[in-house]
């Protein structure tokens, strides 16, 4: 199985942290989210156990919340001591409700509103990533009037091209993200706020994509970022506390994705950050790394209820399912591979060519294009696994279908975190 919070029990039946999914659907109701709970602390627990290993504990990960956002993800990442990254006043609001503590959140963005940043700036949390010149100002004048100083750190775009899906890259040049490297933008935008008496110049980062199979990228990366390093002290006299290099651990969607193990990336970089830092006279700084997708997506999967089938001769197997684009929009976004099977005939083997389409109205609906599942029967659950991340964080309610519930497991007890959205919510915002 894909991922090892997965496993088949005597009936035949796909089974997820002990708990059979057919139980799951029946009690549940599908299209229904999946998360075990064990599966997303060992990996939390591997990342934390890597930076105390390769790198005296100096620094930690930080949870991208974007790949997952609820209030329970929140709770257990903070609890195996994690940071947490957000992207908007929304994700923001909802770690803050969570109780994550003020000072272990790092904002991102390359727009955040002046509501956002007043926001953040009240809340008085530990890191605001500034993404442009624009931005600083706007941080420095909020901040002066809230009487605060607000830590900061700058977003860098290190030209690395990480050889991932184009829509999800973001560090090379010709990126909406960050400050250029080349041609000074970065230099000048650190030099400035430098001069600004309410920020504190904390740190510097950067991110080079995303569902990345190899550790060459983000060495080089960091080995880019710390010649930046050497810049500002040189010539600035800085020494920024941290260096965060963000996230994009890739995971295995399909039995051929080559997984790298989490713990060789931080053996990796904690090499080439002492060496550099040997040669050039550097303090070490402190390291953050951002994974959203691999804390989370592994641990997820999707259940559904199998209806209409329609074989058209010769030309393909539509197996519709009562979700679709709504809730995971990554097929029709990227041709996101992922793998199917009937979870209630997990036993047989996969002979029927299947392409499994939602229920929007609309062609492009599909989830997967000729996934090889078990013969399927209408009323039969299908299960989509590594769903974890980027699913429920980017459904919507097009068509007006409610989200789905999600439903977090561990050692065989399901939970509700996310309630299924009813047909009154649908209307609460209409007037
Ligand atoms: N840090 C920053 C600044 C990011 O932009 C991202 C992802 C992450 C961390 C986390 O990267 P991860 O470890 O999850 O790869 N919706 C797309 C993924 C977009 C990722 C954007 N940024 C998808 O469904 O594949």
């Amino acid at each position: 199985m894909i991922s090892d919070c997965l496993s088949v029990n005597s009936l035949g039946h796909l089974t997820i942290s002990g708990c059979d999914t057919i139980e799951l659907a029946q009690k549940f109701g599908t299209p229904l989210y999946v998360m075990s709970e064990d599966k997303i602390r060992e990996v939390c627990r591997k990342y934390v156990l890597s930076f105390q290993k390769y790198y005296d504990g100096f620094g930690c990960p930080i949870y991208a919340s974007k790949a997952f956002s609820c209030k329970e993800i929140y709770r257990i990442v903070i609890g195996e001591g994690l940071d947490v990254e957000v992207v908007s006043g929304g994700e923001l609001y909802t770690a803050l409700s969570a109780g994550v503590p003020a000072e272990k959140i790092h904002f991102q963005g390359n727009n955040k509103s002046l509501e956002e940043l007043s926001y953040a700036v009240k809340q008085e949390i530990g890191d605001i990533v500034v993404d442009n010149l624009q931005e600083l100002f706007h941080i420095q004048d909020l901040a002066e009037k809230a009487g605060k100083k607000v830590g900061v750190s700058f977003r860098i775009k290190p030209g690395i091209d990480a050889h991932t899906h184009e829509f999800i890259r973001t560090g090379q040049i010709d990126s909406k993200f960050g400050l250029d490297l080349q041609s000074g933008e970065a230099f000048q935008t650190v030099r400035k706020a430098l001069t600004f008496e309410n920020i504190v110049v904390r740190g510097l980062h950067c991110h080079i994509g995303s569902q990345i199979l190899e550790t060459l990228p983000f060495v080089h990366a960091a080995e880019v970022m710390l010649d930046f390093f050497v810049q500002l002290r040189q010539e600035l006299a800085l020494e920024p506390e941290f260096l965060n290099l963000g996230g994009g651990f890739g995971i295995k969607y399909v039995e051929s994705d080559d997984t790298i193990p989490y713990e060789d990336y931080m053996r990796l970089v904690s090499e080439m950050v002492h060496q550099k830092c040997r040669e050039q006279g550097l303090t070490v700084p402190k390291i953050y790394i951002e994974p959203g997708r691999s804390i989370v997506g592994e641990a997820g999967i999707t259940l559904y209820t199998v209806g209409a089938i329609k074989e058209i001769p010769n030309v393909r197997n539509y197996v519709s399912i009562d979700g679709g684009m709504f809730e995971n929009p990554r097929y029709a976004l990227y041709q996101a591979s992922y793998t199917c099977l009937v979870a209630n005939k997990a036993g047989n083997p996969a002979e029927y060519t299947a392409t499994i389409a939602g229920k929007c109205c609309e062609s492009g609906d599909l989830i997967q294009e000729n996934a090889l599942i078990q013969p399927p029967e209408e009323g039969d659950i299908l299960a989509v696994l590594s769903t974890g991340a980027y699913n429920y964080s980017m459904a919507s309610n097009y068509n007006r279908n409610p989200r789905p519930a999600c439903v977090m497991v561990s050692q065989g007890i399901p939970r509700v975190i996310i309630r299924r959205e009813s047909y009154e919510d649908l209307v609460r915002n209409d007037i």
